[in-house]
Formats: structure tokens, sequence, C-alpha cells
């Protein structure tokens, strides 16, 4: 059996009680697959990684070693949290590498979406080998690898950093515990592990992180407007009863500049587009219409706040025909 296909006769994971005899029928497989070995898992913070990791804990407590890898691709205050949260409230044995710079010198001058995400994929796999080499006696790697990834990535639709890729001489096994589950499902088991809210209703974000948000060639102050920009979007959409109502939501800032006038004097700026989607399966999207009033907001926020931005963009296309993240 392709153990990379989800059965058909699966049941989709509904409810505290389906969500409870997954967790257990995991812990067992985990505990039969790596005995008393210790397993490396990239905790990003996101629900499926953070699901990963709780599932883990469960299974193997201290004998899961997360790292928490800052690619300086991560929202803003986003590493903080990941410490507070994972070594200071759930106690994880929690490695923390700032690895910005490292990221940041692989990319540059890297435009193609592809190369881009595989450039991400492998210096994030070389990180984790190092760590691992540095811990002695690790042979498993964890990941929060979905359904939709497995899918999409057959389809060649995307390579996601999270499937495959993985080199043979690293000589690690993938423990991949959430991989037949869709997101909505993933969220129904994380609450059931006791996960808080606010982690397990956490929108979700891609591996390589605001480097997809930033299209072609990356360089740092652009990377800075996505981050502003991102952190003013989920501040408003906070206060406006949004934020874990609406699915998904994000700034993008591409690489291409228009005019406009600041305090009495031309600028050329990048636009700042908005994205905001709701969806249970990820394979098909919708998008959510803001309010003219929110609207207005963000736009007089992020271009008087953001360095760089001079105009406000929002794309209202569904998925099919685009994907959610622009590479
Ligand atoms: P797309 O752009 O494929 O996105 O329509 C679907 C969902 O997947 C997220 N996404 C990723 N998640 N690693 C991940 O774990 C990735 O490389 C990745 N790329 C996209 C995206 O944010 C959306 O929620």
């Amino acid at each position: 059996m392709d153990s990379n296909k989800r059965p058909e006769n699966m049941e989709r994971i509904t409810t505290a009680e389906l969500a409870e005899a997954f967790i257990e029928e995991q812990v067992k497989a985990i505990r039969e697959q790596v005995k008393d070995g210790k397993v490396l898992l990239a905790l990003s913070g996101g629900v499926d990684s953070s699901v990963v990791a709780a599932l883990l804990i469960k299974a193997i407590g201290r004998n899961l070693v997360s790292v928490h890898v800052n690619h300086g691709f991560l929202r803003k205050g986003e590493p903080e949290q990941v410490i507070e949260v994972f070594r200071n409230q759930l106690n994880a044995n929690l490695i923390y590498v700032d690895a910005a710079d490292r990221f940041l010198d692989k990319v540059a001058g890297v435009s193609d979406p592809e190369q881009k995400r595989h450039i991400i994929g492998e210096e994030f796999i070389k990180v984790f080998d190092e760590e691992a080499a540095k811990l002695e006696g690790i042979h498993f790697l964890a990941q929060g690898t979905i359904y939709p990834d497995i899918l999409e990535s057959e389809k060649g639709i995307k390579a996601h950093h999270n499937v495959g890729g993985l080199p043979e001489e690293m000589n690690m096994e993938l423990v991949e515990p959430v991989k037949l589950l869709f997101k909505d499902e993933v969220r129904v088991v994380g609450k059931a592990l006791g996960l808080p809210d606010n982690m397990v209703y956490r929108q979700p974000f891609p591996g390589p992180g605001l480097a997809v948000r930033c299209p072609g060639a990356i360089t740092r102050d652009r990377l800075e407007a996505v981050r502003e920009s991102d952190a003013i979007l989920r501040e408003e959409f906070a206060k406006n009863g949004l934020a874990g109502k609406v699915w998904q939501y994000f700034t993008v800032v591409p690489d291409f500049k228009s005019t406009g006038i600041k305090n009495g004097k031309r600028t050329f700026d990048w636009p700042c587009i908005i994205r905001a989607i709701n969806t249970t399966d990820v394979m098909e999207v919708t998008v959510e219409h803001l309010s003219e009033e929110l609207i207005d907001t963000l736009v007089t926020r992020i271009t008087t706040e953001v360095e760089g931005i001079n105009r406000v963009l929002i794309d209202y296309t569904p998925k099919p025909p685009a994907t959610v993240e622009y590479e």
C-alpha cells in the first residue's frame, strides 16, 4: 500500500472522539517506529508542526528535540512567541537557531520561485543536519507535512519544502504523523491534544514564510515592507474581530514600483497587495470581502507606516485560478 495515499474509507476527523482515536493510533505508531530513539522536529510554530510537536511530546516526551530555525522570513514577533509557548509554557526540548543572514545570503539575486523554494528547503535540511550532528544519535526527522502538500507536489503544482528533497546521505527516517490529514482535521487533533486556541486556530503559514510573499529576488528592504505590512494587517484584523474568523490573510510586496506623492514630494515605491481568503480543504478558496472602512484604515496605515509603500491593492481572486501564495 502506498503510505502517501489516504485510504478511501478513512473517515474525516471532525469530532473530539475521532481525534482521540487518531491520537491514540499515532502515539502507538510513533512509539513503534522510533522506540527509544530521538526525533528532530522542524518546529516553525505553525499549526502543522505544533500539532506534530504535541503528538510527539505525548508519545516520546523529552526524546523529541524541537528545532526552531529563524530563517529570516518569519512574521514580526514570531520567533519570540515560539520560544515563549514551547520553551517556557510547554517545557519542550527546544533549540533556537538564528540563521536569518545565512538564508538571506543564499537567496540573494534568485528570482525564480521554484529555485527560491528549493534553496530555502535545502538550507533548512542543512541546518537540521548540522543540529542533528551536534546532538548525536538522532536518526529520525519529524515533519508537519499534510495531505494537500502531498497532492499538490504529486501534481507538480509546487515543490513544498517539507515533501521529499531529503538527501539520502542524511540518513534520517521521516516521522510524518499528520501527512494524510487535511488542515481542518489537523486543527481538530490539535484541540484534542490540549494546545491553546491561539495556536490551533492560527492561520496557516508556508514553510518558506515571507519569502514567497516577496516575489522575485528578495531584498532586505522589501522583505521588511512585507513583514511590517503583515503586522499591520494582523493587528487590524484582530481589532475588527476577523482574526480566527478569516482563514488566511497576508500581504505581498511585488517587485515593481510606481509613482506617488508623499509629503508633497514625488515617490517611486512598491505597492502592497492584501489577500484574505477562506477555505476548508485548501484545494479551493474563496475571498473575504473587506468592509470599506477597514480598507480605508489599511490603506492609510500601510502607506504612512511602512517604508517604501505608496499604494495598496486588494487581490479578490479565488483559487482556482490563483493559488493562495504568489510563488
Ligand atoms: P497554495 O499557494 O498552494 O497554498 O494555494 C495552499 C496553502 O498552503 C500554504 N503553503 C505552504 N505550506 N509549506 C507549507 O507548509 C509550503 O511551502 C507552503 N506553500 C504554501 C499556503 O500558505 C496556503 O495556506
